[in-house]
């Protein structure tokens, strides 16, 4: 089977891109990232890019009068790179039709909390306030709403009564790393079917 063409979008500092890259390059990915998209250029993910040798494709949202026109910039890379999937991992910047309509069911996000509880920002510290006793990890298709696509997979994490923002976002950032990379392989092995708001993954 072909390699998986990933785009990866993120803004800060990268860990899912990260785990995403160190299974590729351990043969547990059968995948290529073939760009990383970022709005921000001092963040860690371009440099960890860098490192890796995927390609970059950098903007500041302020150069562009609109949205829009940074997405059909972005729209074009990925066409350019040939890119099957994209992967939102922590890209901080909300999306518009010029990226969700042409690729819905291509394009997939990871969300701190267990949807549809705690979207939007900061889905560990609203679970925390909320005082919930389980949160976890959603991966879902991109739709034009707020954290609202089919969801793909969940993981859950136990919230310990000592936990700080801190010590639950290391345990997170852990199931974050190993929910993402278990559903790029899935992707990568064509074993995922988008029906409505259901979506299948078809065991190995
Ligand atoms: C993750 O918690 C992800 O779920 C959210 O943004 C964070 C990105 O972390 N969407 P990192 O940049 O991959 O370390």
């Amino acid at each position: 089977m072909e390699k998986l063409r990933l785009a990866v979008f993120a803004s800060g500092n990268g860990s899912n891109f990260q785990a995403i890259v160190d299974a590729v390059q351990d043969g547990r990915l059968h995948a290529e990232v073939a760009l990383l998209v970022c709005d921000k250029p001092q963040a860690k993910v371009v440099e960890r890019a860098r490192q890796a040798g995927v390609p970059v494709f950098v903007f500041e949202a302020k150069q562009y009068a609109r949205r829009e026109d940074y997405e059909v910039e972005i729209v074009r890379q990925l066409e350019a790179s040939g890119v099957e999937l994209i992967v939102l991992a922590g890209y901080m910047r909300l999306i518009t039709s010029v990226l969700v309509e042409p690729w819905y069911g291509r394009m997939i996000n990871i969300h701190p909390a267990l949807l549809p509880a705690f979207p939007g920002v900061n889905g560990i510290g609203q679970a925390l306030a909320y005082g919930v006793k389980v949160t976890g990890v959603t991966v879902h298709f991109v739709d034009g709403g707020m954290d609202s696509g089919p969801i793909i997979a969940q993981t859950a994490v136990v919230v310990r009564d000592d936990d700080t923002a801190e010590s639950l976002a290391v345990r997170m950032h852990a199931a974050e790393h190993e929910l993402l990379v278990g559903v790029l392989a899935a992707f990568s092995e064509r074993r995922v079917l988008l029906e409505g708001r259901k979506v299948s993954v078809r065991a190995q």
